[in-house]
C-alpha cells in the first residue's frame, strides 16, 4: 500500500507525537485508496481515523496542561473545530446524506499539516526552548 510520508518539516524530533501524526496521515491516505476504489471497509477506517484523531489530541492536551503551556486553550479549541467538522461529515455519511470525497478528504489533511507545521510545531518549539523533554508514550507511562 502506498503510504505518504511526512516529511521533514512536520517532524519535531519527538518520537511519540511523530509516530501519531504519520498514523493520522496514513489513516486518511488509506480513505483517499478508498474512494477511488481501493479500500472495501472504508466505514471502518473512518471510525479508526475518528477514534485516533481523539486519541491523539488528548494525548497532546495531556502533555500540554501537564507542562502549563501557555497557548493551551487556543491549542485545544483548534482541536474542538476539526473534531466536530470530521463528527458531522462521518454522522451524515453515515445516514448516507453525503459520500466521503476526495475533496473532504484533501480538507482533513490540509487541516491536519497546516496544524502539525503551525499550531503543533509551536509547541514543539517551547518545550525545547523550556528545555522539557517529551518522553510520555501514549497511554501515559513515562518509560
Ligand atoms: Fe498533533
Ligand atoms: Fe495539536
Amino acid at each position: 500500500m502506498a503510504t505518504s510520508h511526512i516529511t521533514p518539516s512536520f517532524k519535531f524530533e519527538i518520537p511519540a507525537i511523530d509516530d501519531q501524526h504519520q498514523q493520522l496521515i496514513d489513516l486518511i491516505t488509506r480513505l483517499e485508496q478508498g474512494v477511488n476504489g481501493f479500500l472495501p471497509n472504508m466505514f471502518g477506517v473512518l471510525e479508526d481515523l475518528q477514534k485516533y484523531v481523539r486519541e491523539h489530541f488528548t494525548f497532546e492536551e495531556e502533555v500540554l496542561r501537564k507542562h502549563n503551556y501557555p497557548d493551551f486553550d487556543e491549542h485545544k479549541h483548534e482541536h474542538e473545530v476539526f473534531e466536530a467538522y470530521i463528527k458531522h461529515m462521518a454522522r451524515r455519511i453515515e445516514l448516507g446524506k453525503a459520500e466521503l470525497r476526495l475533496d473532504v478528504l484533501k480538507f482533513l489533511k490540509l487541516w491536519l499539516t497546516r496544524h502539525i507545521q503551525g499550531t503543533d510545531r509551536k509547541y514543539a518549539e517551547w518545550f525545547k526552548q523550556q528545555g522539557i523533554a517529551i518522553v510520555e508514550s501514549p497511554n501515559g507511562d513515562t518509560p
